[in-house]
């Protein structure tokens, strides 16, 4: 069968900045301990970060880091992941009901970022949960006042003379959320939130905030929720936030692989009630989106885990939520990544969820190696060639049948253009059963020959890398796609992910 759309620059959605390529570093399970810090590990530097990991993290091209959570934040304490590492307390993390030690914190992520490169951002997250407006400025001035006031002058004290520059906060995590720590209704929260931005642009109008949307498009109050806390932090807050999960539930592949049908449209309603509040308002602002947790995950083992565990038992560093994934997770991941290129108009930050270990493309072993998950390369790929101008795709696919969704495409796909007139296609085969032929009529673009046809495909679906087989899945270059008479035609194998450079 056969699907096909058009190219034209006269038509585009938007810019694919840097900050659709963001990861996450949350203290849960092994991200952090064991992740990308162990020290004594045999390529750990005079810091303890792992440099195998550092070096993967780079060739994964990770634009920005959300940390310190997630959950983990709402009971955090920033004082205490700062300061000489042998008088930092340990301390129980009530959401992932484990031991924090602290001896990686604040001074440490950002040292951590600096060496992952020299444009690698971080986005902090605030605790709203047990904390509220003061600890925010606390840590702002901390973090980001140059000197000479008690706590910048404290940074400078711990060995940081210079200021952090965090411009990306996040006003708390998942709020709405019942199982969050300090846990708050949509009022309760907006006004928090809409007090900490306030004080906060007083002491530098330059930050860029985001506003808790829902913990995920299920959640009861989804809509409504956003509806409130905007109402009140419209003027003060950028960005608002979206999280999204998915695995087949009960089974359902077809439906898994749609997953992105899903996420298009919890971003379109989230659009659609961003823009309402702003026309309450009578704004011309408008509020962009910050997807800062998306990935694949196996949230029933999760749950399990947290049903059947010893409460008498707080471990540090556990092995926790450490899904290893497979080809037909990485087919999905590249189609979460299409989503978010697709919506690039509104979508101004994403981070994958997590970046070591949790939810994560790049696995380790303590005191062993570290290696890339299936699920590494369509964000590498993504992350390399998918900025600039995200052209305007309409497909003309064949359709399968899904559960949850209906009809859907077998072809899901974008193209960007870069700054230097390539073009790449990103597409999804999501067909199991069957090859997909690409037919793309090119107008008004100045390219004439297909640079590379790279794909991610496996005769087995469920095919991993694991410690013992670390490189078992890799993508793999496809000879035969064409460039003439204006239109690129190439075969994308069955339940494949594809990257077509066009020079
Ligand atoms: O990424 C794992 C967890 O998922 C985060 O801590 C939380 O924000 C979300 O529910």
């Amino acid at each position: 069968s056969t699907a096909r759309f058009t190219l034209d620059p006269a038509f585009t959605v938007g810019t694919a900045g840097p900050r659709l390529f963001g990861s996450f570093v949350e203290h849960l399970g092994r991200c952090v301990h064991t992740g990308i810090f162990e020290p004594g590990h045999p390529a750990a530097d005079e810091s303890g970060l792992r440099t195998d990991v550092l070096e993967l993290i780079r060739e994964l091209g990770v634009t920005v880091v959300r940390y310190p959570g997630g959950n983990y934040v709402s009971a955090h304490r920033w004082e205490d992941s700062v300061g000489p590492v042998g008088d930092r307390p340990r301390r129980l993390d009530p959401a992932w009901h484990s031991t924090e030690t602290n001896r990686f914190g604040l001074s440490e992520f950002m040292a951590f970022l600096r060496k992952v490169g020299p444009h690698t951002e971080p986005m902090l997250a605030l605790n709203l949960g047990t904390r509220g407006v003061a600890e925010a400025m606390a840590l702002q001035e901390y973090a980001n006042h140059p000197s000479g006031t008690a706590l910048s002058d404290l940074r400078v004290a711990h060995g940081d003379k210079d200021p952090f520059g965090v411009r990306l906060w996040c006003l708390g995590n998942e709020m709405d959320g019942p199982w969050q720590t300090g846990h708050k209704t949509a009022s309760e929260y907006a006004r928090l939130a809409a007090e900490t931005a306030r004080a906060m642009r007083q002491v530098d109008p330059g930050v860029e905030l985001v506003a808790c949307g829902s913990a995920n498009r299920a959640m009861p109050t989804f809509a409504a929720w956003e509806a409130a806390v905007l109402a009140e932090t419209y003027d003060l807050v950028d960005h608002v936030s979206l999280h999204a999960y998915y695995w087949p539930e009960n089974g359902d592949i077809g439906s898994f692989l749609a997953s992105a049908v899903d996420m298009e449209s919890f971003i379109d309603d989230l659009v659609a009630t961003a823009d309402h509040v702003g026309a309450r308002l009578k704004s011309p602002k408008r509020i962009s989106l910050s997807f800062d947790e998306w990935n694949v995950w196996y949230l029933p083992a999760w749950e399990e885990h947290a049903r059947t565990r010893d409460p008498a038992d707080w471990p540090e560093a556990p092995r926790l939520l450490e899904d290893n994934y497979t080809v037909l997770d990485a087919v999905v991941t590249g189609s979460l990544l299409i989503a978010l290129l697709r919506h690039a108009d509104r979508v101004a930050v994403a981070c994958q969820a997590q970046l070591v270990n949790v939810i994560a493309p790049i696995l380790t072993e303590p005191g062993g190696p570290a290696w890339r998950q299936t699920t590494f390369f369509p964000f590498a790929q993504a992350a390399r060639h998918g900025r600039g101008q995200v052209l305007d795709v309409r497909v003309d696919s064949p359709v399968y049948r899904t559960e949850k969704y209906g009809d859907v495409d077998l072809l899901h796909a974008t193209a960007v253009r870069g700054d230097d007139g390539t073009v790449t296609v990103l597409a999804v085969n999501r067909d199991r059963t069957g090859p997909l032929t690409l037919e793309v009529a090119l107008r008004g673009l100045d390219v004439s020959a297909v640079a590379g046809h790279s794909a991610l495909a496996d005769a087995d679906p469920g095919a991993r890398n694991t410690l013992g087989a670390p490189d078992r899945v890799v993508p793999h270059d496809v000879h035969g796609a064409t460039l003439a008479g204006g239109v690129l035609t190439a075969v994308l194998e069955p339940l494949s992910w594809n990257v077509i450079r066009l020079v």
